[in-house]
């Protein structure tokens, strides 16, 4: 069985109502005049979800955010509990993204146990994992990516309710972007840990994104890699033309 990719925007922190409302609009718009042989995914800033959601009403791309609490409730100021994103309408949530583990100090005790509660309220994790410059150069990378599949992916992951998205650090907005070769490297190196914690079936089922400087220039080559699942796009989702003519590549 081929897994079908998944073409997913991170909008991060960027637009306000006007922009997010046309941006969500055109993409939902485009998918729909297109046969794509892909799942989409947007996730916008938590202040739009409810906007997006809307907005999205008929079309198929899914909505997700991008960072969740453990918690069902309680006193947590400012946090964001896995229901409060159900009730929104969000399927999906983006765990442990670079910019949070390095802002935000998260671990991979802190993003497993951020899954487990996404899981449990029925909502699908997109598990972040990725090395930093120092550490590519170091020769470092696989080890790294192991270490975090081993300590940030659940013991309940499977093919339906997670997916991975590998990003190098060095790669995230940078213009940068591993060799061909480099990421399928990874990749296969990434699907080998899942075996080794979820077993040959659910590995195998499961999808890895790429994630970092994807661009319509470049989706081509990365999304024909056999371990590469799909894309997670932070710059390329802010334009919906962008975001689109990348998963004009995203065949099985
Ligand atoms: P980028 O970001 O596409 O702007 O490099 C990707 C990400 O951080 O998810």
């Amino acid at each position: 069985m081929p897994r079908k990719k998944l073409i997913a925007g991170n909008w991060k922190m960027n637009c306000l109502s006007a922009e997010g409302t046309a941006l969500a609009k055109a993409v939902a718009k485009q998918t729909k005049e297109t046969k794509f042989d892909c799942d989409f995914l947007i996730c916008p800033p938590f202040t739009l979800l409810g906007l997006v959601k809307k907005c999205l009403r008929g079309s198929k791309v899914a909505l997700g955010a991008q960072d969740v609490h453990f918690a069902e409730k309680g006193a947590h100021t400012g946090d964001i509990s896995p229901l409060m994103l159900k009730d929104l309408g969000c399927t999906y949530v983006i765990i442990g993204h670079s910019e949070r583990r390095v802002d935000h100090h998260e671990t991979n005790e802190l993003i497993n146990k951020k899954a487990v509660a996404a899981h449990a309220a029925g909502l699908n994790t997109v598990i972040c994992i990725g090395e930093t410059e120092a550490q590519r150069n170091a020769g470092e990378t696989i080890k790294v990516c192991q270490k975090q599949i081993s300590g940030s992916v659940p013991a309940d992951a499977d093919a339906k309710n997670t997916v991975i998205a590998y990003e190098p650090i060095w790669a995230i907005g940078t213009g940068k972007t591993p060799t061909s070769a480099d990421v399928q490297e990874v990749h296969a190196a990434i699907r080998a840990a899942l075996n080794k914690k979820l077993g040959k079936t659910i590995a195998n089922k499961m999808r890895i994104l790429y994630g970092g400087s994807v661009k319509p220039s470049n989706a081509a080559e990365l999304l024909s890699l056999p371990d590469v699942d799909g894309a997670l796009i932070g710059g390329a989702s802010l334009k919906a033309d962008d975001f689109i003519a990348i998963a004009k590549n995203a065949t099985k």
